[in-house]
């Protein structure tokens, strides 16, 4: 084992994202743009055996934690296989996937079997119509078998269920998802829109904050919270009857920078130390080029050595990383 990988600001890393892909089967208006993006060619996109070796590396510096992520995970081709490898990689405590649940009823028993730990699925809005004008696909149906497919999987659990919200768009999804909460054993979490879009169109104006859902729903059906788990990015609270939970994710009202505990990795092998760095480090070409463990866990350390202390996102003068959330992976 190698040392924990620690970063300038007292911080230690122990959670990696890794995306897989940049594509996705869905057009998310806070994504990525309707006409899509020029996808990466297969020759920059890691190999299986390469984002195993980057991960097990990691793994060796006290990253337990391992998260699936894409663009849309499941579109890469064999994804039930990589992901098989990767939860054999030795250290690694859980390896979970989030995904947009289109391709679920295709592959939820094989990633169970392949021994993903957990999953998140996203799902913005409960009215087809709606779900449609924000996705630009007509799925919603089809995301909800693929959930309720998953769900028959009594390893998959517990699973979350995510909705990021924006102003003028969630405020009537608000009881619909919070009866959706009571009547499933899902946690379902709101999330602050943050500015990754692929339309560069995000204004603060369109941050429906967590504390004003949670209040929404706690005049109806009161909530009691429960206690924040280190390194969670999402509040989670009880109804105060007993009957499910639902969670807030507020990185734009209430970052949660202060304890990051995250790294992320990108399709094309670039380290990221933060979701909104505007610096990455190059992996691959190195990997490619013959490096070592050695040569690979020295430019990791310092790389994370200078992770960002915090985000910028209300602060004047904020710049939005080039890459979109798609490429990023969220
Ligand atoms: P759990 O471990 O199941 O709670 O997953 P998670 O919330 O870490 O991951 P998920 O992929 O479900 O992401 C939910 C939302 O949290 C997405 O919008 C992510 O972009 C956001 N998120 C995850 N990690 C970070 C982070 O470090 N910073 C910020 N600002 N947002 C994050
Ligand atoms: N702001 C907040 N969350 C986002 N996601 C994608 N784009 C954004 C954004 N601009 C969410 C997805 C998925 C998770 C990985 O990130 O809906 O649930
Ligand atoms: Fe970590 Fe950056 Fe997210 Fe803050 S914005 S929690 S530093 S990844």
């Amino acid at each position: 084992a190698r040392d924990p990988l620690r970063d300038g600001h007292g911080r230690t890393i122990s959670d990696v994202r890794v995306s897989v892909t940049d594509r996705c089967n869905f057009r998310c208006q806070y994504c990525m743009p309707a006409e899509g993006l020029p996808w990466l060619d297969r020759s920059e996109v890691l190999r299986f055996e390469e984002i195993e070796r980057i991960v097990a590396l990691l793994a060796t510096m006290g990253v337990d934690e391992l998260r699936l992520t894409g663009g849309e995970p499941l579109v890469r081709r064999d994804f039930p296989t990589l992901a098989a490898a990767l939860v054999a990689v030795d250290g690694l405590r859980e390896v979970s996937v989030t995904t947009n649940g289109f391709l679920l009823e295709r592959d939820a028993e094989a990633l169970v079997r392949a021994g993903v730990d957990r999953f998140n699925v996203s799902i913005d809005s409960l009215q087809a119509d709606r779900f449609f004008a924000l996705t630009r696909r007509d799925a919603m149906d089809r995301v909800l078998r693929g959930l309720a497919h998953l769900a028959t999987f009594p390893e998959a659990h517990p699973i979350k269920v995510n909705a990021v919200a924006m102003r003028g768009f969630t405020e009537d999804e608000i009881l619909p998802f919070a009866a959706f909460a009571r009547e499933h054993p899902y946690e379902v979490r709101f999330i602050e829109y943050m500015p990754l879009d692929g339309d560069r169109s995000w204004k603060p104006e369109q941050v429906l904050t967590g504390e004003e859902i949670r209040a929404a729903i706690h005049v109806v059906h009161p909530l009691e919270p429960e206690p924040r788990e280190p390194h969670a990015t999402a509040r989670v609270y009880r109804f105060a009857d007993g009957q499910g939970r639902i969670g807030f994710i507020n990185p734009v009202s209430e970052p949660f920078c202060g304890d990051c505990n995250r790294i992320r990795l990108t399709s094309d092998g670039r380290l990221r130390t933060c979701l909104f760095s505007l610096n990455e480090t190059d992996l691959r070409g190195p990997l490619r080029a013959g490096a070592t463990d050695d040569d690979l866990e020295q430019i990791v350390r310092d790389a994370v050595w200078a992770k960002e202390l915090k985000h910028h996102v209300n602060d004047p003068g904020f710049v939005q990383p080039r890459r979109t959330m798609s490429a990023i992976g969220g």
